[in-house]
């Protein structure tokens, strides 16, 4: 039996790569012009680094994680998501030495064990940005400008912002005994990953999607009505500059997120195209992150958009993927051996040439370039080598153009850009 790819795991393939280009090409390009840069880290760390900040009693590092140990029995995991690792490298590069304002930009693979359905797979991608160093709420407002600056540039509108507060460590163990105690009071109509998630991760309670658990918390205390004086101000200042900025969004009372390391504003751009998986992309605040992990005690707050969700919902509307500017079809061996040093040339100068490799007849060249979708086709024998000119065919209206082969690039490219 031939062998196949590891469940949950996918490949990329011409035809849909020309669309993942696209996303990350306009993404280099926006949030290039915000001042970020990119930084790439490996795809496996330190188990510890993902136990220690996304959280012990969440789902991903209880049950989601690739781990496994090296021939050294040290544990190493496959990034299951890229802010951890951008930490770990900002502290070990000591990059906050550089400048007290960090900006940093990614894209690549994560991996999360995951049930593999339509949006979710166990090797899948993201495009994510951090900034480290600000605490101002103008720079909350920012990053989700620029996040919907990018979704407007690759043309999908179908999504709303939603945000949140969690409060901080100041607000927040007091607001998270209240949900205790409230549910408390009704653990029997909790699903048993609530009637556990009770103890150890209770604010994930809010957002089981379970019907029965959302219909028992329905008038669960809300985060953002005990906030501190400082997270409350960020907040609304948050709120102001949004607003300031037009850049629409809701308040979502129930968004926790999965993972522990968020303090303050947190937000998913959520989608009603993707069915259950419908958050394309999200994100937060995670001020005490890079100190917990052995760094100074800078804040931080950035998102992670997932590329497959964005490949799905630009469906139809995908970048088709590019064809030749010209086929050149050979009679006779000596006219494939010129077609060839032809085509070399021309492919040098930047313009998409293709030829017959197969010895195939004049007919069955066509028919391929006809496949191919050619913009122009080129048929060279002997005749048209002794004279050095050859009849260029225009495929779209079957015009035809004599030109001599020693300046054809100048040619074609003067007929490719329309001059
Ligand atoms: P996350 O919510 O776990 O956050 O993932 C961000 C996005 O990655 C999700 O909204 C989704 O689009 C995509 N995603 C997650 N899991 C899968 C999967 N199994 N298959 C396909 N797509 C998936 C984070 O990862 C945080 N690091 C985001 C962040 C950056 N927060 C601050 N900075």
């Amino acid at each position: 039996m031939s062998i196949t790819a590891i469940k949950g795991m996918n490949d990329i393939l011409p035809g849909d790569v020309e669309t993942w280009q696209f996303l990350e090409a306009k993404a280099r390009e926006v949030f290039g012009a915000y001042g970020f840069s990119e930084v790439r880290t490996p795809v496996i760390e330190k188990t510890e680094l993902f136990c220690r900040s996304i959280g012990e009693t969440t789902d991903i590092v209880e049950k989601e994680m690739y781990s496994f140990n090296d021939k050294s029995d040290n544990s190493l995991t496959l990034r299951p998501e890229g802010t951890a690792p951008v930490m770990r490298s900002f502290i070990q590069r000591k990059l906050h030495t550089l400048d007290p304002v960090s900006k940093f930009y990614y894209m690549g693979p994560m991996f999360r064990y995951e049930r593999p359905q339509k949006g979710r797979y166990r090797q899948f991608h993201q495009i994510g940005a951090e900034v480290l160093g600000v605490e101002d709420p103008k720079i909350d407002a920012q990053v989700l400008a620029m996040l919907h600056h990018y979704f407007c540039e690759i043309g999908i509108e179908a999504v709303s912002l939603q945000v949140n507060s969690l409060g901080c460590p100041e607000c927040r163990p007091a607001y998270r005994q209240q949900l205790n105690d409230y549910l408390q009071q009704r653990l029997e109509q909790l699903c048993s990953d609530c009637q556990r998630r009770y103890q150890t991760n209770p604010l994930r309670v809010l957002d089981c999607k379970v019907p029965g658990c959302r219909q028992a918390t329905l008038d669960a205390p809300a985060v953002i009505d005990h906030l501190c004086g400082g997270c409350d101000a960020h907040f609304s200042a948050v709120k102001k500059y949004l607003q300031a900025l037009k850049i629409p969004f809701e308040i979502n009372l129930r968004m926790v997120r999965g993972l522990d390391y968020y303090v303050r504003t947190t937000f998913e751009l959520v989608t009603d195209q993707l069915g259950s998986q419908n958050a394309v992309a999200a994100g937060g605040r995670y001020d005490g992150l890079v100190e917990s992990l052995g760094g100074p005690p800078l804040p931080g707050i950035g998102f992670a958009i997932g590329v497959e969700r964005l490949v799905l919902m630009k469906g139809a509307d995908r970048i088709v993927p590019a064809t030749p500017d010209l086929f050149i079809a050979a009679l006779g061996e000596a006219a494939a051996d010129q077609a060839f040093v032809l085509m070399s040339k021309l492919q040098r100068s930047g313009i998409r040439a293709e030829m017959d490799y197969l010895g195939k007849s004049l007919k069955a060249q066509m028919r391929r370039a006809n496949k191919l979708a050619a913009a122009y086709t080129l048929i060279l024998g002997e005749d048209e080598l002794r004279s050095g000119q050859a009849q260029l065919k225009k495929m779209a209206d079957s015009s035809q153009q004599t030109v001599a082969l020693d300046t054809l690039d100048d040619t074609l490219k003067d007929r490719l850009t329309g001059c």
